[in-house]
């Protein structure tokens, strides 16, 4: 009876495992976003450390707005990708593109997240260990 209980919790947990596998991202990938023709070298991202080792919630950088409130919280429900919501292409002087465009704008949505929290993080800690220049990001690779 004890045996039976101790397997079907150990299979629930190989279960549950199972189906957080099948739904998750890949830990690390390249972003690769199809509205716009490339220029520069991918960035790589390694999307398990920021949350296991550096620390961060998915609604640091996943979002859905609702009346100006993030309403998507639930870590099981997939998030939509970026470039569904801002998929205003520009990648050359989008700064001047009209405000509601710059919202929408996929190259500035990725540069306000990543390099807004980079700085902030190493502004906060007097340190230079999230990158913020050109090269620390567009590396294609680790
Ligand atoms: C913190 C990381 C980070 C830094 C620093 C960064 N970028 Fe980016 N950049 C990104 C990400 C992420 C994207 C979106 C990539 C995608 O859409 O596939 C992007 C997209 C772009 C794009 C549009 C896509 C393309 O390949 O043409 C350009 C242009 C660009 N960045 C230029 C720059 C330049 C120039 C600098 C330095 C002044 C810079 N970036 C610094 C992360 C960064
Ligand atoms: C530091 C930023 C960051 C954090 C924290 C983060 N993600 Fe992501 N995630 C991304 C980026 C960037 C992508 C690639 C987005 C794209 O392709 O539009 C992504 C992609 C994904 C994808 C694949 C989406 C697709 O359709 O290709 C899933 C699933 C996902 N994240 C789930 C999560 C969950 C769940 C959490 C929290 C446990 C989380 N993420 C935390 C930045 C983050
Ligand atoms: C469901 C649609 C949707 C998705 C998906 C989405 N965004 Fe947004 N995002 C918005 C809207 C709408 C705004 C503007 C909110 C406002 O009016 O201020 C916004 C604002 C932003 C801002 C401005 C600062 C802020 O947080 O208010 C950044 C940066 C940003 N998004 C980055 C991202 C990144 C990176 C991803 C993918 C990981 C993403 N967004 C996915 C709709 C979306
Ligand atoms: C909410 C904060 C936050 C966001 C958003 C964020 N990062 Fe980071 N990132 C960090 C911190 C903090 C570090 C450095 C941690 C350390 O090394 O101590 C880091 C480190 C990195 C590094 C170097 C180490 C590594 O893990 O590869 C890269 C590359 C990087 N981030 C890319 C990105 C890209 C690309 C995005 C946007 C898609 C992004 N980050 C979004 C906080 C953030």
């Amino acid at each position: 009876m004890r045996s039976q209980l101790v397997l079907s919790l150990v299979l629930a947990v190989v279960l549950a495992c199972g189906v957080q596998w099948v739904r998750a991202q890949e830990d690390e990938f390249v972003i690769e976003s199809s509205i716009y023709e490339h220029t520069m070298p991918l960035v790589y991202f390694n999307h398990l450390a920021h949350m296991d080792d550096y620390g961060y919630d998915c609604t640091d950088c996943h979002h859905v707005y609702q009346g100006g409130e993030n309403v998507w919280s639930d870590p099981d429900s997939d998030p939509v990708k970026c470039e569904e919501c801002h998929n205003e292409p520009t990648t050359k002087n989008e700064k001047r593109l009209p405000l509601p465009k710059q919202k929408l704008n996929l190259k500035l949505a990725y540069h306000g997240n990543c390099i807004g929290c980079h700085r902030t993080y190493n502004h906060e800690n007097n340190v230079q260990a999230a990158p913020i220049t050109c090269k620390g990001c567009h590396t294609e690779k680790p």
